[in-house]
Order: C-alpha cells, then structure tokens, then sequence
C-alpha cells in the first residue's frame, strides 16, 4: 500500500505512528490538572462537615469592630451590628477560604471564589456566601462558634 503524504511531508501512516504518543500526553496533562484540583480539596478542605467541633475563638472583649478573627473553620467578625460568625467552607465545592486582610476578602484557594468579610459573594464560581453560623459566649467571656449548626445571616449576636 503506498503512504500518502500530507502537506508537510508526513505520511499517515508516520502519523498514526505518533497518535498513542500524543494520546498520551492528553492523558496525563488531564490527570495532572485532575490531580492538582484534588489536591487543593485535600489541602483546603472539604470542610462543609456536619461534625465540626465547636471552635473558641477567645476572650469576646478581643475582637474589635471591623477585625476579622479565623481559627478552623470558624471565622468571626464584629461590625455595626454586632458580631457574626461563619464556616469557612465554600459552598462551592467546600475549601476552606483564607481571609486575606489587604482585600478585606476571603479568598478561595481551590477555584478562586471571593466572599466579603461578612460572608458575602463577590465572585464565583460559588453560587452563594459563607454560611452563617451559632455563635455565644460561654462562662469565660469566649466566643464559642459551632460551624456545623447554620445560622440566619442577618443575625448578629449583641454583647
Ligand atoms: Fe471551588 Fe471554592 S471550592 S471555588
């Protein structure tokens, strides 16, 4: 059978010799960029767990208006209102956010969603903010935050 070439000099059959090369290759840059997305959840998250402990986030009296505290996959903030707490975990697929202090912003490590230090949504690909959380203060004067029992948004606690 005679090879036939194509423009650039190549025969089909020089170039089906090549096609598990090249298929190759798309395989594992599609594994690698697989790899690395699980890697951010494993690193970040997921932390949309209904068993998260409770987390102390120290003496109330600390946490001045406008700061933004994170411990776990708890973070707090007092503004106007009063204080609210939130999960820390994007409602997109569940990485934990980091609160970068320069934006004022939590910053998705995993797909790059945005929320605002009350836990609203700037940018996706979340859909929605930082869920809202229980929040009190036990005998010491600590805030305790639950993130696994979800709270009305708007709420704050007053102290
Ligand atoms: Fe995808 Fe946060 S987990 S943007």
């Amino acid at each position: 059978m005679a090879d036939v070439h194509t423009n650039n000099g190549q025969t089909r059959r020089s170039w089906l010799k090549q096609a598990p090369w090249a298929a190759w290759g798309l395989i594992t840059a599609a594994v690698a960029l697989l790899s690395g997305s699980a890697f951010r959840l494993l690193a970040h998250g997921p932390a949309a767990d209904a068993n998260l402990a409770p987390v102390d986030m120290g003496p109330v009296a600390d946490i001045k208006p406008g700061q933004v505290l994170t411990k776990g996959h708890a973070a707090v903030t007092r503004d106007d209102q009063g204080i609210l707490a939130l999960r820390l975990a994007c409602p997109h697929l569940g990485c934990a956010p980091d609160y970068d202090r320069a934006k004022g912003q939590f910053l998705c490590p995993c797909h790059g969603s945005r929320f605002a230090a009350d836990g609203a949504l700037l940018q996706g690909p979340a859909k929605s903010g930082l869920p809202a959380v229980a929040v009190h203060v036990d005998k010491q004067g600590h805030l305790i935050v639950k993130p696994s029992q979800e709270a009305d948004p708007g709420q704050r606690l007053q102290v």
